[in-house]
């Protein structure tokens, strides 16, 4: 007999480091992949006879799917926009408005202290190994340094690093929401959300954003879609595609609906503190005395480095409501991936400490100055309405498609643009709302101009009067 089993067992402590396997013995014998003292056995057979194969079950050709879950798993803003003939116009350049990646003109490098704080953290040499899945103690003691405020306070162990807030939100829903039950999700909003959500059969209500009143919840609707199914309801402050601030005395009406009904809040804040001079940020957290949130944010936005993929969830839970069973869920799912990049958690602490104010803030003046610039001329432009934003890196700008009869809706009327003039902008559809497009304001100064200058040119072709206008500018 020359087959032979070995069975590797793990205790699931450390995965990491010396400790990785921590008992592995020889055995010749089966142990029917039971887990043997509460302890995971794999089999590893070294020739394959050890387990005959049954004739019946045999596969006689190759048949290999992908999963349910990968199938499950669609992009809004890709559906959309792969399905558009973007063609620009060989005569101009092309302009994209459309890419919420602050980076890509080059125009917005981040500070050299962030930059300086990288490299440090690789000429030290300490952060090439594993860190625990959640992130390094002293990482996450300086997120929560940064975070902690008198009315929301935070320690290391409320923290939790992440690869991106795309993970802060993965994980997040994963740990609150079962099959079956249900989200409520901004509409217009990002498109993660229901990415995440969908592929683990959690459905996803779309309560409405009012664009007449800055963007602000349409309360009543939110209220209305709550059931005893419904696991948490994500806000997205500032918003994402709206470029909406809210204020204290919104942000207290949406906790009431939360307490409410004991729904608790995942509070998407990646754009908090990325607010226009004269408005304030409040993180939903400071506001709440009982209401259990999670709130995901990370380096991308803020700090300009979106590649980077640092994010986190700060978990305010002063009535210990998610007590130690949701933080030991989003410990467990952590252990998937176990953790983000040590170099940049290595970084962290540097870059919160060290980033001077004045980065900040000619950012913000920077976007508000931009998202002005566009606001003041596409106001003027026939058929469109813009929405002055307070914040984030965005405006979304309203078609009034009556006006507009060669364009079937907004989808329709980006791709033309494209055609005609070589600017992008995203259709709103992407974010499941018709007759917006969203344009994104971190592009230089003179790439707006010529931007909206082409917009207009478009609208002024294409616009028609309604003919009640025409025959009341007649009489
Ligand atoms: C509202 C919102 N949340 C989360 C994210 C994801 O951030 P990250 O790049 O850190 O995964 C984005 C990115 O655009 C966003 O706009």
């Amino acid at each position: 007999m020359d087959s032979k089993s070995y069975v590797v067992q793990m205790n699931g402590s450390a995965v990491h480091g010396k400790n990785a396997v921590n008992a592995k013995s020889l055995n010749g014998t089966a142990v029917n992949g039971k887990a043997v003292n509460g302890k995971s056995v794999h089999h590893v057979s070294v020739n394959g006879s050890i387990y005959p194969a049954k004739a019946k079950s045999r596969r006689q050709r190759w048949d290999v799917k992908a999963s349910e879950m990968a199938n499950n798993t669609l992009n809004p803003i890709r559906a959309i926009v792969d399905g558009m003939k973007l063609t620009p116009n060989p005569d101009k350049p092309m302009i994209a408005l459309s890419i919420g990646d602050p980076t890509v003109f080059g125009n917005l490098p981040t500070d050299d202290t962030v930059l300086q704080a990288m490299k440090d953290a690789i000429d030290s040499h300490k952060y090439n190994g594993y860190s625990p899945s959640i992130g390094y103690q002293k990482s996450r003691e300086a997120v929560a340094n940064f975070y902690s405020c008198p009315e929301a306070p935070l320690e290391a162990k409320d923290v939790i690093l992440t690869s991106g807030c795309s993970q802060a939100i993965d994980l997040a829903i994963s740990a609150l929401c079962n099959p079956g039950d249900n989200i409520l999700a901004p509409c217009p909003g990002f498109s993660l959300y229901k990415t995440v959500a969908v592929s683990m059969g959690i459905e996803v209500k779309l309560y409405n954003l009012l664009p007449e009143k800055s963007w602000e919840i349409d309360l009543q609707h939110l209220e209305s879609l709550i059931d005893e199914k419904t696991s948490c309801m994500v806000i997205t402050n500032p918003s994402n595609p709206c470029g909406s601030v809210y204020s204290k005395e919104h942000l207290q009406s949406i906790l009431k609906v939360a307490s409410r009904h004991c729904v608790p809040v995942l509070a998407d804040e990646i754009y908090g503190d990325m607010v226009f001079p004269g408005c304030s940020f409040h993180s939903l957290a400071s506001l709440s005395s009982d209401v259990p949130i999670l709130s995901c944010g990370g380096l991308a936005k803020r700090w300009l480095v979106p590649g980077w993929r640092m994010g986190w969830i700060l978990i305010h839970d002063r009535n210990n409501v998610f007590g130690s069973e949701i933080r030991q869920a989003l410990v467990k799912l952590s252990q998937r991936i176990l953790g983000p990049c040590t170099i940049i958690q290595g970084a962290l602490e540097s870059i919160l400490n060290n980033t001077p104010q004045s980065f900040y803030q000619s950012n913000i003046n920077f976007l508000k100055s931009s998202a002005e610039l566009c606001f003041n001329e596409l106001s003027t432009v026939p058929g469109l309405t813009p929405i002055m934003p307070s914040g984030a890196m965005y405006i979304m700008v309203g078609i009034d498609i009556d006006h507009f009869p060669d364009f079937s809706g907004d989808v329709d009327f980006t791709e033309r643009l494209v055609t005609e003039q070589s600017v992008f902008c995203l259709p709103a559809s992407a974010f499941e709302y018709a007759n917006f497009f969203r344009i994104v304001v971190t592009v230089p100064e003179e790439m707006m101009v010529e931007a909206c200058a082409r917009i207009r040119e478009f609208c002024q072709r294409h616009y028609r009067p309604r003919s009640r206008d025409s025959n009341e500018l007649d009489q």
